[in-house]
Parts: structure tokens; sequence; C-alpha cells
């Protein structure tokens, strides 16, 4: 052991967790404007160290510390490698930087190539994280949710929490790790202390849809064995339920290859590639800003929405349209094809019959605001068409991030929820449309709101005299609105 007198560090500081950068940022603040370099400072967290940063001395006053602007950014992904060196690594850094302000940008330095590494080392968890997170489903109605176990390398469960609350808004869910775990229960997100595996169940219906799925997506024709071990490597297959196919999906992958030739589908025609090009430069999703003052301001908002997986495949957001100071708000399911393609609401062939029967009924589509309960086309691709796929509780619950927005900054008088997913967006609870159709409910906000059908239902009606029956009731339901929105 090292004697005591030999410990030549002067200040050791204590950090309240592996994650604690906030802590860091502020002793090595202190530190370095009080002119204590490196090699007298010993780093360590929670145990056995007497400093805590409050316990520093003060920043000298008028002092100030200049470091390369995205310094602070770097050092905070590094923050999360765990290599238990990585504080003081960072610290000398930050005093290198003092008097070497390009030293960042000198790739050949040591320090500048182990400040990548490390970033690129957390980096590639986090991706790794994003792809193998399985949850397994626990409980049943009221107490339903989702439990996940995952090994990752480094401390990363905070800085990707945020992650999986986007894309798993609408479920209860929690991811355990050996070191930290989050808690989401729908509100409200909890980093809490790690856990072990046997915390995690093992087992659960989902197993099997993992299982289909892989099945499905697996490209017997692409197999390269080697890369798809790089891309998934072995270590995440014990905790992956498609795992136990691999191999035989490996083994079978010749015959496999030449089945799949065989029944190729053919491409997405390719103006929608063209669209989404001119749509989605390969761009970082944009801010969602929360302080919007106009409808307008929340569509270019809204063009960077990530808020669930459905803007990869989609063209574009397709948002509401319509006056800020409109009375009555129309809610449909979520963008079709060609609403997809022109970014506007109801303009295909729903939208066609929509429009009509709004006519008849002597409502003004200028003057309402038309908006859907999920802001991305959901589809499965077809030969050269796109099918319209049902977006699920999980999608509706993401886009209300937006409808309640919208709602929130038009304040209409009534609310008209055109079939079953628009309801569930404006209700919060699933409700049998044909039969509650007609019907007001008035909601704890007060807000009314109109149910009926989704003028889709009146074009997949193939009988003529159904038809026409159906269209009348449907006019009569507008004639309703329309009398409403004088109330
Ligand atoms: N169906 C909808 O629900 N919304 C549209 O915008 C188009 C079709």
């Amino acid at each position: 052991m090292q004697p005591a007198e030999l410990n030549l560090a002067r200040y050791n500081v204590r950090l309240d967790s592996e994650t604690d950068f906030a802590g860091w940022r502020d002793a090595a603040r202190r530190l370095a404007l009080n002119e204590v370099g490196p090699d007298d400072i010993n780093w360590s967290v929670a145990i056995g160290s007497e400093q805590r940063p409050g316990d520093l001395p003060a920043v000298p006053s008028g002092a100030q510390l200049v470091v390369p602007r995205d310094f602070i950014g770097r050092a905070e992904t590094a923050f999360c490698h765990s290599d238990p060196s990585r504080f003081a690594f960072l610290y000398r850094l930050l005093w290198r930087l003092r008097i070497e302000p390009k030293l960042l940008a000198i790739a050949s330095d040591p320090d500048t190539r182990r400040l990548e590494a490390m970033e690129k080392a957390v980096r590639r968890d986090s991706h790794k994280m994003h792809a193998f997170v399985r949850f397994r489903k626990i409980g049943d109605g009221d107490d339903e949710r989702y439990v996940a176990w995952f090994e990752p390398d480094h401390f990363i469960v905070e800085r990707n929490a945020d992650f999986f609350v986007r894309r798993f808004t609408g479920m209860r869910w929690t991811i355990l790790t050996p070191h930290a775990s989050a808690d989401w229960d729908g509100e409200r997100l909890a980093i809490g202390p790690g856990a072990a595996k046997g915390d995690a169940p093992d087992q659960d219906d989902t197993e099997a849809l993992w299982r289909t799925y892989f099945e499905n997506i697996f490209n017997p024709a692409r197999l390269k064995v080697k890369a798809m071990q790089k891309e998934m490597p072995k270590k995440y297959w014990r905790n992956l339920p498609e795992a136990s196919l691999i191999p035989e999906l490996i083994a079978g992958a010749d015959k496999a290859a030449k089945e799949m030739i065989a029944r190729m589908p053919t491409e997405p025609a390719p103006h929608h590639a063209k669209v989404q090009a001119k749509h989605w430069p390969k761009q970082d999703a944009l801010p969602e800003l929360d302080d919007a003052t106009t409808t307008s301001e929340l569509r270019e908002a809204a063009k960077g929405c990530r808020r669930c997986p459905l803007w990869r495949d989609a063209t574009q957001t397709v948002f509401g349209e319509g006056p800020d100071n409109a009375k009555v708000i129309f809610v449909g399911e979520q963008p079709g094809d060609q609403e997809d393609l022109a970014g506007k609401p109801f303009i295909g062939p729903a939208g066609k019959v929509f429009d009509a029967i709004l006519d008849d009924a002597g409502v003004d589509r200028q003057k309402v605001y038309v908006t859907n309960a999920v802001k991305h086309f959901k589809f499965e691709p077809r030969g050269k068409r796109r099918i319209h796929s049902k977006p699920n509780a999980g999608e509706v619950q993401a886009c209300r991030w937006w409808i309640d927005r919208e709602f929130a900054l038009i304040k209409p008088d009534l609310a008209v929820a055109l079939g079953a997913t628009a309801a569930l967006s404006l209700l919060g609870k699933a409700i049998p449309v044909t039969k509650m159709r007609g019907q007001v409910i008035e909601r704890e906000d007060g807000l009314r709101v109109f149910i009926t059908i989704h003028p889709s239902f009146i074009l997949r009606i193939h009988e003529p005299a159904d038809k026409e029956a159906e269209r009348a009731r449907f006019l009569h339901d507008m004639k309703q609105v329309k009398a409403l929105m004088a109330t």
C-alpha cells in the first residue's frame, strides 16, 4: 500500500456517481481556475474521498475558463465511458486546452485520439442499446408493463433514456442494467440504481413476435456472417429472443436465398424516394420548439418529429391545416398515400368524399381546422404500392404531443373524431364508434367531442345502395356538427 506521505495529490475529489458530469464540470472549473494541475488531483466516485465539488476552492472573482465550444459536449459523451481514469484524463485535456486551444484538431495527438476513441465507443454502445433492448411484458390490463434487461459496456443509460421515452411513449417500461435503471410510467422518467439480470423476466409472448419479425427481416441473399456478428455481437445474443434462430437461419441461407429471389417484391415508386429526399435531407431531428404561438410555427417544428419510428419511411410530416381561429377541429386517423406525398391532410380519395359532404352540409372547409391523430403515413410496401396500415396505440399516444398543442393554440369549441383512431387520440380510450356515432362526449377539460365514422368507410362499401345510405348518414352527422358549431 502507498504510504500516506507519498500520495502527493492535494485534492481528493469525490463525484456523486459514475455519470456525475455536472459535478465533474463544477470541480474542474474551480480547480483549473485555481491553477491546480492534473497531478494534484485524485478523482473518485462516492467512496473514501473527502472533497465534494462544492467543497473545493471557489472560482476567483472575475476568472473565466475558456475552452473550445465543442469540448463540453464531447467531454460529456466521453464521460460515459467505463474507463475509471476518464475523470483525470478529461481534466488533463481541459488543462492542456487552456494553452493549446487547437488541440482537439490535432488528430495525431494521443489525447485527442483517446478522446475520439472514447466518444466512438460510447456512441457505438448507445447504438447497440437502441437496437438490442428487448422488452418483455409483465402484468395485464392496468398492470401491464414492459421490462428489459440490457448489459451495456459503458454508463449510457441516462443519456439514452429519452430515446426510449420518445420511441415507446405509450408503454410503461423499465430498462434494467447492472449500473442503472430507467423507468417510464407514461408521464415521468426516473433513473434508478442498477439491478441484476434475475430482476428482469425472461420469457413472454413477445418473444415469439420478435422471432417472427427477425425471421421475416432476415435476408439470406445478403448474408455475411462476419458482418452480421459485428453488427450484432455475440455478447448481445443471450438477451435476444430471436438469437436462437440465428444458427438455423445461417445454415439454411442458400436455399432461403433462392426462394427469396423468386418472390422478390418490386421497389416502391421512384417518386416516393425523390420527394422523401427533398423533405428529409439526411439531417438530425429538428428541435421540437415548445413555444410555438401559431399553428404555422408548430407545423415547422413538427417537420423534425421523431416521436415514433413512423417518420423513417414516411415522406414528410403531414400537419393539420386551417385557420388558427377555427371553431371546430376535425381529426382523422393518419395521412394516406397522396397526403404523404403532398404534405396536406385529406386531399386523397377519402378527402374528396369528406369535402363533398362537408359542402353539402354547408360547412366551409376553409373555416375549419383539419388534422390527423397520427401525422406520418404508416404503410406496408406491396409491389409499387404503399398499403395503408393502421397506427397502433403507441404511435397515437406519441403523436398526442402535437394534437394537444394544436388544440391548445386553436382552442376550438368542438372536436370531431372521424373514426376510432381519432376517438382514441381525443378521449384517451378506445370507444365503439359505430355504436356511439352521432353522440357528443364532453372531456374533463370541457371540450365537446362529436363521434362519427371515418369517411374512408364510405369508400370501402361496394353495393351502391348501401354506399348511398352511408353517405346520407355521414351527411346527417355533418349537419349535426354544423348545428353544434353554432351553439
Ligand atoms: N385519412 C385520414 O384519416 N387522414 C387523411 O389525411 C387522409 C386520409
